[in-house]
């Protein structure tokens, strides 16, 4: 994937003009404007509800630093993405060029974002990814102002590799997703874990992205009765996949495992069909800490449902957000001392403590879960402090 360079000029001249005492931000600021915050997350579509907790988590956050931003309030600019990569351009540039927002926060869907990055790169507008795991995005086409504060792709799938690869009886396995980057790089993810040990990828299975008819890949997958299955689904998808397996009589038979995105958010939907199912990631609903409980409470006060990954995401990005605005005293014209600011956080997360990496990727712990009851509940640390992985963070050329 290439890309236009990064335009270091247009990214500077905000902060530039400031110093000089020449540009508007400045009198903005005097007579109180609001930050503008463009939200282009997936509030129709599989990925919905993975939108609707992102903005939930973001907003929380919000709430808790007293409404406002670096002495400032925030003015909402939304987009519906559709998770459609197709409408990509068109809605980032709508944000950016038509409302001039200071801050993009976007998005869930892997192709969508790359989308988006092309254009953030290019206008220097600071963009926040909540989600989307995109190698690229913190690798070839890193930016000074572009920061993820969920994932990589590959960081969960990596974990889930090598943890099957420590199991003797998980000699050969069939990968199921849907054939998209987050597909594509949780599995180049997985195979390099699993890479490590003796096992071999007896098949690998894939659908378009969004298309749930699983039934002819599980009757594969039955017939191939392979030790464990990998898969990544996410949101509605993952839902009627958990279910699917369960109905096809494959769930007490073949050890299903994957990335957390298939466990996450879809537990009440499922009812019984996701027990044992063992999966990695960043976050689990029985971490226990303080800083989690507390989380979870106000939340779940919130909005009278349990967080899951995707409000971690939106909280955590709320979180860096505040802290970038607060060391410019709300001054979202210099962009170049909130990123530095973001650049040193160490983030007190419901996850965990985490920080970016050189590329502006989270360095965090990657747990081990196994569904119990509505739960995902932590079995231990797959890998601890995981960077992303070495190819992508060796064609980024920040810092
Ligand atoms: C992605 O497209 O990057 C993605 C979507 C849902 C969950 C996880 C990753």
């Amino acid at each position: 994937m290439t890309g236009k360079p990064f335009d270091r000029r247009r990214f500077l001249e905000g902060t530039a003009a400031a110093a000089a005492g020449l540009a508007l931000p400045g009198l903005a600021l005097a007579q109180g404007a609001k930050i503008k915050v463009g939200l282009m997350l997936p509030y129709t579509g599989t990925f919905a509800p993975l939108g609707v907790a992102i903005e939930n988590g973001f907003r929380l956050a919000l709430q808790e630093a007293g409404g406002k931003f670096g002495g400032r309030e925030v003015e909402f600019f939304k987009v519906d993405d559709e998770s459609e990569p197709a409408k990509a351009t068109d809605n980032i540039n709508r944000l950016v060029n038509r409302d001039k927002v200071d801050v993009v926060l976007g998005t869930v869907h892997s192709g969508v974002a790359a989308a988006m990055i092309r254009v953030t790169r290019e206008s220097g507008t600071l963009h926040i990814i909540p989600n989307a795991g995109v190698g690229v995005a913190t690798g070839a086409l890193c930016a000074p102002n572009i920061i993820r504060t969920s994932f990589s792709n590959w960081q969960n799938g990596y974990g889930m590799g090598l943890a099957l690869a420590q199991r003797k009886n998980v000699r050969n396995v069939v990968t199921i997703t849907w054939r998209y980057a987050a597909g594509e790089e949780m599995l180049k993810g997985f195979k390099d874990g699993f890479g490590k040990g003796a096992g071999t990828i007896a098949k690998e299975l894939w659908l378009p992205f969004p298309n749930v008819e699983f039934q002819p890949l599980l009757t594969e997958i039955a017939a191939a009765k392979p030790d464990a299955v990998f898969a990544f689904f996410a949101g509605g998808g993952a839902a009627k996949f958990l279910r699917d397996y369960a109905q096809a009589g494959l769930k007490d038979k073949i050890p299903l495992t994957g990335t957390g995105f298939l466990t996450d958010g879809v537990l009440e939907a499922v009812g019984g069909a996701a027990q044992g199912v063992e999966t990695t990631l960043h976050y689990a609903d029985d971490l226990n800490t303080k800083r989690d409980r507390e989380f979870r409470l106000a939340y779940a006060k919130a909005y009278k449902m349990q967080p899951d990954v995707y409000a971690v995401q939106g909280y955590d990005s709320g979180l860096l957000l505040g802290a970038g605005l607060k060391a410019v005293n709300g001054d979202a014209s210099r962009k170049k001392e909130i990123v530095a600011a973001m650049e040193k956080i160490t983030v007190d997360s419901p996850r965990g403590k985490w920080h970016l990496s050189r590329a502006h990727n989270p360095v965090q712990d990657i747990y081990l879960r196994k569904v119990s009851g509505t739960d995902n509940k932590v079995s231990g640390v797959a890998v601890k402090g995981l960077d992303d992985d070495p190819a992508a963070m060796a064609a980024c050329k920040l810092g």
